[in-house]
């Protein structure tokens, strides 16, 4: 029997605020309002107010980094690696939509990646899902099978590396429209399904994860569908108190 999952909850602060008194109030005041409940709460800030936010939220809630470097260190302008990350971020969001659109992270640059986090310590939040025109033309399973497959594919095993899976489907994402609860778990099911081919044991462990217009409205019917552990919010989580209300569905539902 694999251990029940823990919930979680990341926030996707995405390039906002633009200041760090106001990226340090936000996390101060999520933390003040999601201590004790039976979720795991992550907040992603940009990667500059890491330091100032990991100070300010020390041991009360995780903190993720929004990209990095598959690399340890090197010639690469602007970029973060894995080992900067140690002492600021436990979790770092890998293959966001976002990156595959603007700056061409492709499936196997994520791949590197999510290896690399992996071997560096860092929980991989590697994120997936299909555009509008994918949907349209019926090649959802396909886009996730395809995505997931090599999102995993450098990883000797799944158990034990802590690996989180968001389902995030791009149409879905700041739109408003949410994908319905249904949908969410047919996903989140092939999803699991996937990864238990790869690794029947680790594939109970992992937690995936809705992302795409999640709010304190929609979120608790999300979390009542069996393979959706937690959520990746991008604009609701910049509101302390209706991302506190995210957090507090998971728990209070799968906690
Ligand atoms: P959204 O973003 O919640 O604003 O739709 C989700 C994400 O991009 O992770």
């Amino acid at each position: 029997m694999t251990a029940p999952r823990v919930p979680l909850v990341a926030g996707n602060w995405k390039m906002n605020p633009t200041g760090r008194d106001a990226a340090v109030e936000l996390a101060d005041a999520v933390a003040a309002a999601t201590t004790g409940l039976a979720a795991e709460t992550v907040v992603c800030p940009p990667a500059v107010y890491l330091e100032a936010v990991a100070q300010a939220v020390a041991g009360r809630i995780a903190i993720g980094a929004q990209t990095m470097r598959a690399e340890a260190s090197g010639a690469y302008t602007g970029e973060i690696s894995p080992l900067m990350l140690a002492g600021l971020a436990t979790h770092v969001i890998l293959g966001h939509s976002e990156r595959r659109q603007y700056d061409n992270e492709t499936d196997a640059g994520v791949a590197a990646k999510v290896r690399s986090a992996v071997d560096h310590g860092l929980v991989p939040i590697a994120a997936i899902g299909e555009l509008a025109k994918e949907r349209r033309a019926g090649r959802t399973e396909e886009v996730i099978d395809r995505q997931l497959r090599a999102a995993i594919s450098e990883l000797d095993r799944i158990a034990g590396s802590g690996l989180v899976i968001a389902y995030e489907p791009v149409w879905a994402i700041g739109t408003g429209v949410a994908a319905t609860p249904d949908d969410a778990q047919v996903a989140a099911a092939q999803i699991r399904a996937l990864l238990h081919e790869a690794d029947a044991v680790g594939a109970g462990e992992v937690r995936i994860l809705y992302g795409g217009s999640c709010t304190p409205d929609n979120a608790e019917e999300l979390f009542r569908m069996p393979d959706v552990d937690g959520a990746l919010v991008g604009g609701a989580s910049l509101q302390a108190a209706g991302f506190a209300t995210i957090v507090r569905a998971a728990a209070e539902v799968r906690g």
